[in-house]
């Protein structure tokens, strides 16, 4: 193994970071919608998680298409979500909670709203204006899309301008028709990212969180996509296009992106600046190793575990892959468990079928039907955190984990706002279950504290609607109660700060027998029992000989000795 120890450490190599989706964390205005100052107002909370930095969903101006992965401005603050002056406040304010502050970086396509392609649906097709993205003529007499591919979130991903004989150009959305692909080998966009980038920094942000990172980048020529089995879901047609993902082009962006920071970081000595890709490679470390060389990313999403089956060697694999990039590259896995694309993990983790090796999957949004044990799907939800919190590397969490939140599966569909579901007719639900806006309190008329009354109304009308029972789950229900998820995360956090980013950046598989997952990292060994029964773990091991149990993923359970409960996890310490 690598002697990682030595080696510089950064701020975000080993870092606790809190995904904050703007929109549905706290509404100071009563609008119904989540804001700027609404994150303010909860600092406090954020903080008593132990978090170094928040990352923000896009909060850039955007006709909310696809919740601000439409992005209309990339150098503004949507107006629901407040101002330039809410945003430098919010960071000034995080700073003094020892808060940094990520954005999300949309490059690989902008809202239909962009002027730029406003301009380009007027401007002549060969135009300066239209080169910036993916104009082209249709086949046979222009009535036909210029290539097969399907967009991501349903129908074809060719859109026509409009029918005039003259023109009547078909331009190319990844995700949806209001989302136009830029092209990146066009100088414009190349600068307009440098000046984002800018832009940005000189407001003080720490770094970026890089959308939609598989797409960017596109064969020159765009032919068709080779068919596709059957066995190839409709939503995942896109997601095996060898022209549009995972392409080499998409390097050239990168390279570009990396030389952007490492400039800005020259010029500002003292910032520590990171972008994390974000690209579904689960089970591709070949993948993670091309997009994070020294010249391109400083980390990707490990999603392995985030879509692993409940099971010892589903969970070692996922394991294994982000373990032996980091020996062997130096690149510190950015381990998540939960987005804002994903069902939450207690619905997830909480599933008849969620222990079977055969329900990995490589797509966030193919979702299982079985039946769900909410209660167990908290405690494997545990025993999964106190997991990732021992690991080396950065933790990305999804507000409203560390409350345990279920997935919402019952939104009427005329309060649905994803595309997902509008474009596939409700076939796929889509992610607004995992958006629904957080429950601070237990006060119904103000959306469970998330929000306020309009001036002429008696309760808060959130912009998704919660279900009844959610102040349940709320902030002030779980502070009362020790065992609650919240302390698990409070007292998870701590415990990380004292025994793992103490240790070296380095963790190795141990071999435990057929029932138990175990980790070593320094002095600290994480033992994972994802069986339905209590087991024992051989203190005699080795590794465990001289060691004591510090932390359980079960309130109160530190009990008998050598024992882990079954869901649940145990570290130990010399
Ligand atoms: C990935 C984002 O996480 C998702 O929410 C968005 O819809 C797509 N990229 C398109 O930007």
């Amino acid at each position: 193994m690598a002697d990682t120890t030595s080696l510089q450490r950064h701020w975000w190599q080993d870092a606790l970071i809190y995904q904050v989706y703007v929109r549905s964390f706290a509404d100071s205005t009563g609008n119904g919608v989540g804001d700027l100052n609404g994150i303010r107002s909860r600092l406090d909370h954020l903080a008593s998680l132990g978090i170094d930095a928040l990352w923000l969903n896009p909060c850039y101006p955007s006709p909310q298409r696809d919740h601000g992965y439409d992005v209309a401005d990339y150098f503004g603050i949507h107006d629901e979500y407040g101002t330039l002056d809410d945003f430098d406040a919010l960071l000034a304010e995080a700073e003094q909670h020892d808060i940094k502050v990520l954005m999300d970086l949309v490059p690989s396509h902008c809202s239909n709203e962009h002027e730029w392609f406003q301009a380009a649906l007027t401007a002549a097709p060969g135009s300066t204006e239209r080169a910036r993205f993916y104009f082209r003529d249709g086949k046979g007499d222009g009535s036909e899309p210029p290539n097969n591919w399907r967009a991501g979130f349903g129908g074809s991903a060719w859109t026509r301008v409009n029918d005039r004989a003259d023109d009547g150009q078909w331009y190319l959305g990844t995700f949806t028709p209001h989302q136009p692909d830029f092209d990146h080998t066009h100088p414009d966009v190349k600068q307009h990212f440098v000046d984002i980038f800018e832009f940005w920094f000189d407001r003080g942000v720490a770094g970026f969180r890089v959308d939609a990172v598989a797409p960017t980048g596109k064969h020159p020529d765009l032919p068709d996509q080779p068919p596709v089995g059957d066995d190839i879901g409709v939503l995942d047609i896109t997601w095996v296009n060898p022209y549009t993902v995972f392409r080499p082009e998409g390097h050239d962006v990168w390279r570009d992106f990396r030389s952007t920071v490492e400039k800005y970081q020259h010029q500002h000595p003292g910032r520590d600046l990171v972008m994390v890709a974000e690209a579904y490679a689960v089970r591709r470390p070949e993948l993670i190793k091309e997009f994070t060389q020294p010249d391109q990313f400083h980390q990707m999403f490990s999603f392995d575990l985030m879509l692993s089956p409940w099971e010892k060697g589903s969970i070692e694999v996922a394991l294994r892959d982000p373990f032996e990039i980091l020996h062997t590259t130096h690149v510190a896995p950015a381990w998540t468990l939960n987005n804002h694309d994903i069902q939450r993990i207690v619905t997830r983790l909480g599933k008849a079928d969620a222990h079977l090796p055969e329900s990995w999957t490589n797509n966030n949004l193919v979702l299982s039907n079985a039946a769900i044990d909410l209660e167990l799907g908290a405690r494997r939800a545990r025993a999964m955190t106190a997991l990732i919190f021992a690991l080396p590397g950065s933790l990305y969490l999804y507000q409203g984990e560390e409350l345990g939140l279920p997935e919402v599966l019952d939104i009427p569909s005329h309060r649905r706002e994803d595309p997902i579901f509008h474009l596939t007719e409700g076939a796929e639900l889509g992610r607004d279950g995992c958006r629904v806006p957080l429950p601070w309190n237990t006060d119904e008329s103000t959306s469970f504290g998330f929000s306020k009354p309009a001036a002429d109304a008696s309760v808060a009308d959130p912009w998704l609607p919660q279900p009844d029972g959610w102040g349940a789950y709320a902030l002030t229900t779980a502070e009362d109660d020790e065992t609650s998820m919240v302390e698990l995360y409070r007292s998870v956090s701590d415990a990380r700060a004292q025994f793992a980013v103490t240790q070296p950046l380095q963790a190795e598989i141990l071999d435990l027998g057929d029932e138990l997952v175990g980790v070593r990292r320094g002095d600290l060994i994480v033992v994972v029992n994802a069986t339905t029964q209590p087991v024992a773990v051989d203190l005699e091991h080795p590794e465990l000989a001289i060691a004591q149990p510090v932390f359980s993923s079960e309130p109160g359970e530190m009990h008998t000795p050598g024992v882990i409960p079954a869901n649940a996890t145990v570290w130990f310490s010399s």
